[in-house]
């Protein structure tokens, strides 16, 4: 075999197979690889029959047969599946080959195995990848960070296979170094668990405040995909709605257990740690875990009362003021989505290109949506906004919808109709526009129990320490910020 493939693949679950066949599309000379030697000759014999796509038996093989710098993408379970096939890789390569993990990777470890390989002279790319199987196929939204140096090698394949927006640009471009590209694909991740949360929270009220059956609710997601809401999740709810096995909605046979495998769950421990409140993922997350907890749920309703006169139903018209909230909420979660990556940005020393991300998000991945436009348009206009609320735009979108929005909460409240996204999301909404919060009390309480000292409105930054008690200590514990 002659060294003249372009890019190999490693790993042929359908995410693998999907971009090989993708790649090939595009012109480019692909190798595959399966651990299990069967699963390539089955892809070889099946979907890349016909195809300029080839198979190796070997790793050696594999490595042989590609053109230099070798370029070689893992498509395997994140996690310690990475490293095993990392290890075996390495030493068949030389200095400048580029390896790419293409998996739901935790950006941490994507640092790790940047530095570690930088340090062999080999080229890591961690790069997320969206799109679910169809997106793979036929164009994803690619996130790639890393060494790079690796980028001039990769941006013809990447660019060439990736979603294109409207006006034609890919739906991919170079993130940062290190974990970066697995750090915004985990953002995309847990923006991704709070639109769906949105989602389902208004098909929770839709059912329980305004009475409305699958047929009408389907016709209202459909009709909002096509305003301002327009989005991919929007579309796929209404298909999901209509969709009958016979006579049964198969919606209503699926049990409410929602699963996870770890991303938003990241996305929230990173926000944490990086002391930016990303309340309406963050309640996103929590909301999956509240449903998992099914038997305990249907113990508990049968012991645990709600309000108690059952409201009328409320008419169709406050279809209009849930579609606002909805948005007004998912106003809120970008904003707070772009807060977070902002703050990782300065943590780990990241240049990230907030629309450029928008771009990478507007086609292909599973949060696509009309309104990443007006995102990417917000920071094109000013590449350093600090907030995106502060733009002129979604402050005006705010000051619209608000309205609706708190008519929708408060509606809910009253009902016991759960909506801790649109609810976290208001929340955060008040108390970011609030110039004066109770926090004054709270630093007060932190001196009274623990002499943590507290600093003075108008005064400097020095920290001082009431002797609340009277027991005449002026002693505080020292100052410092977790
Ligand atoms: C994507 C999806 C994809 C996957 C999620 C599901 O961008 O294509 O986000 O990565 O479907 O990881 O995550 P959960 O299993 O945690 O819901």
């Amino acid at each position: 075999m002659s060294a003249s493939a372009d890019i190999a693949v490693i790993g042929l679950a359908v995410m693998g197979q999907n971009l090989i066949l993708n790649m090939n599309d595009h012109g480019f000379r692909v190798i595959a690889y399966n651990r299990s030697a069967e699963k390539t000759d089955a892809f070889l014999d099946g979907p890349a029959r016909n195809t300029q796509i080839t198979g190796a038996g070997t790793l050696q093989e594999l490595v042989a047969a590609l053109s230099t710098p070798r370029k070689i993408m893992l498509m395997v379970k994140a996690g310690p599946a990475v490293d095993t096939v990392i290890d075996e890789l390495v030493p068949l390569l030389d200095k400048g080959d580029i390896i790419i993990d293409g998996g739901n990777s935790n950006f941490e470890d994507s640092e790790r195995r940047a530095s570690s390989l930088g340090a062999q002279g080999l080229l890591f790319v961690g790069s997320g990848v969206s799109g679910g199987e169809e997106g793979a196929r036929h164009g994803p939204s690619l996130m790639p960070g890393g060494h790079k140096a690796a980028w001039p090698h990769l941006k013809p394949i990447f660019q060439s296979i990736a979603a294109k927006t409207d006006a034609g640009e890919p739906c991919c471009d170079w993130v940062g170094d290190g974990g970066a590209g697995h750090y915004v694909k985990m953002i995309h991740n847990g923006i991704e668990y709070g639109d769906m949360q949105l989602i389902c929270e208004a098909y929770h009220f839709m059912q329980s405040a305004l009475g409305l059956d699958n047929a009408a609710m389907q016709a209202t997601f459909a009709q909002w995909n096509q305003g301002y809401l327009d989005s991919y999740l929007i579309e796929i709810t209404a298909d999901i709605l209509g969709f009958r096995d016979g006579d049964t909605y198969v919606v209503d046979t699926i049990m409410d257990k929602a699963g996870q495998k770890g991303t938003g769950k990241w996305t929230g421990i990173n926000a944490l740690e990086l002391g930016i409140p990303l309340t309406l993922i963050g309640e996103a997350v929590f909301a999956r875990a509240l449903s998992a907890l099914k038997d305990e749920r249907v113990a508990a309703s049968a012991i645990l009362k709600g309000p108690s006169n059952a409201p009328a139903e409320l008419a169709d018209a406050w279809i209009e003021a849930l579609g606002q909230a909805l948005y007004a909420a998912k106003i809120i979660s970008y904003t707070q989505g772009y807060m977070l990556m902002r703050a990782a940005a300065e943590e780990y020393g990241w240049d990230l290109q907030y629309g450029a991300i928008a771009q990478m998000w507007r086609g292909g991945c599973i949060i696509r949506s009309a309104f990443l436009d007006d995102i990417k348009a917000a920071y094109d206009k000013s590449p350093e906004l600090d907030n995106l609320l502060l733009d002129d735009f979604f402050r005006d979108r705010i000051h619209e919808t608000q309205e609706s929005w708190r008519r929708i909460v408060s509606e809910a409240v009253s009902r016991g109709i759960p909506v801790p996204a649109l609810s976290s999301a208001l929340s955060f909404y008040d108390g970011y526009r609030c110039a004066r919060l109770p926090a004054n009390l709270l630093q007060a309480q932190r001196d009274y129990f623990g002499a943590h000292t507290y600093q003075r409105l108008g005064g400097d930054d020095s920290w001082h320490h009431t002797d609340w008690i009277g027991s005449g200590s002026t002693v505080s514990s020292s100052s410092y910020d977790a």
